[in-house]
């Protein structure tokens, strides 16, 4: 089955396939695509790490081939802390022995770090090339590889070197999560509760259904489908409305506040990404029933889908919660000295507030305290 999700931005609307073998047709619908504006005999960089390209890379390669692009390969190392200007500095390299122009574009295949540097390369490069996005993981497949948002982590904090661009394609193969590690499942369905949690209670509810949802192997395709189409369709709705997060859009921010200063702290190390998510959203969603914008009913229930699903609920044991705290006070989201927390209203529906004060998010933080 194929869906066709689209992302609709008034300047340049683009799809998101879902299509079981969608890796090996990549190079048809790109073909076939007006929106993709990439024509058959363009050069295409295909950016990815050797372990998923090793995988991946020669079906999708060809397909490209087959439709009639020329196709090269950047290979990065894998990893959160190889999200830098460095790597950048690689695939620049690479774009400019291929020979790359500006109706050239860059394909990313893989998860969310390869996807957001190979966005910020393609919004740079010649001052912006054509961008496809292939995700391979759960979590760049729901949220990273839609939206546009591109960037690179600079030593003092997470993402703060990046750009707004968006891809012309995005192809989500959901066969190839059949090879993702556990714990990275497991991170992207962080990202899939809080979409259920902000924005679509059906979604929320079809998580509870399951006894086990902690590997990818208790998905049946019904569960799969679902997971896909609504957390895709979510993040389009949103990205469609603000695109450049003036308002709305920062309620995907949900459970990143406190998430965003974990990884900063564990130097991108011992925790991934939607691990710390998990533990942001623990925390806020404690901080929401406190202030009544949901009841501890709905609290307990986003915490024990976390807990099904495998994700942790406590913080690193080499962290403490005082250094979380001060960890935030240098977050992007200060505003005025007030800490931005994106806030549920019930399941299905979140806002923003910025009305936080510093004990409330102790005793938050003592929720996930380590054990
Ligand atoms: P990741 O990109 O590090 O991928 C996780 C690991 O899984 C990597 O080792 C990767 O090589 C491997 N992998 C990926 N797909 C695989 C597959 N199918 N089979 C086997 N191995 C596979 O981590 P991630 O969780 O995908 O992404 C996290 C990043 O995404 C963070 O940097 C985060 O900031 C970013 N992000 C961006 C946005 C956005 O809107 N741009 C949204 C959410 C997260
Ligand atoms: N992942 C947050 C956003 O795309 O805005």
């Amino acid at each position: 089955m194929t869906s066709v999700i689209t992302v609709a931005l008034p300047d340049q609307p683009y799809n998101v396939v879902i299509s079981a073998g969608g890796l090996g047709r990549v190079g048809e619908w790109l073909q076939g695509n007006p929106t993709a504006l990439v024509k058959p005999g363009q050069r295409l960089l295909v950016v990815a790490n050797p372990g998923v390209f090793k995988i991946y890379g020669e079906a999708l390669v060809r397909s490209l081939a087959q439709a009639g692009y020329l196709v090269e390969s950047c290979l990065l190392p894998a990893g959160e802390r190889y999200k830098t200007l460095k790597s950048i500095q690689k695939i620049y390299d690479a774009a400019l022995a291929f020979r790359l122009e500006r109706q050239s574009a860059m394909v990313a295949l893989g998860g969310g770090v390869i996807g957001d540097m190979t966005g910020f390369a393609a919004a740079t490069w010649l001052r912006g090339v054509g961008l496809v996005q292939v995700p391979t993981s759960l979590l760049a497949m729901v949220d990273a590889a839609i939206g546009g948002k591109t960037g690179v982590n600079h030593p003092q904090g997470k993402n703060l070197i990046g750009a707004f661009y968006q891809p012309r394609l995005v192809m989500i193969d959901p066969l190839v999560l059949k090879t993702l590690p556990v714990r990275e499942f497991r991170a992207g369905m962080a990202e899939v509760i809080k979409y259920g949690v902000i924005w679509d209670q059906p979604l929320f509810e079809a998580l509870e259904a399951p006894t086990r949802l902690d590997q990818y192997r208790y998905l049946n395709d019904q569960l799969r489908h679902t997971i896909l189409t609504h957390a895709c369709q979510a993040k389009a709705e949103v990205v469609s409305q603000d695109e450049k997060e003036a308002g709305l859009r920062a309620i995907l921010n949900y459970g990143h506040t406190i998430g965003h200063a974990i990884e900063n702290l564990m130097h991108y190390r011992g925790i991934n990404h939607g691990e710390a998510v998990a533990l942001g959203m623990v925390a806020a969603g404690h901080i929401a029933s406190r202030l009544g914008f949901w009841s501890n009913t709905e609290e307990q229930r986003q915490r024990a889908l976390i807990e099904k699903v495998g994700l942790p609920t406590c913080l690193p044991t080499v962290l403490d919660a005082r250094a979380v705290l001060a960890a935030l006070q240098g977050d992007k989201k200060v505003e005025a000295g007030l800490l931005r927390f994106i806030m549920p209203r019930g399941l299905g529906s979140a806002q923003i507030t910025t009305a936080i004060d510093q004990q409330m998010i102790r005793a938050a933080l003592e929720v996930i305290g380590s054990t």
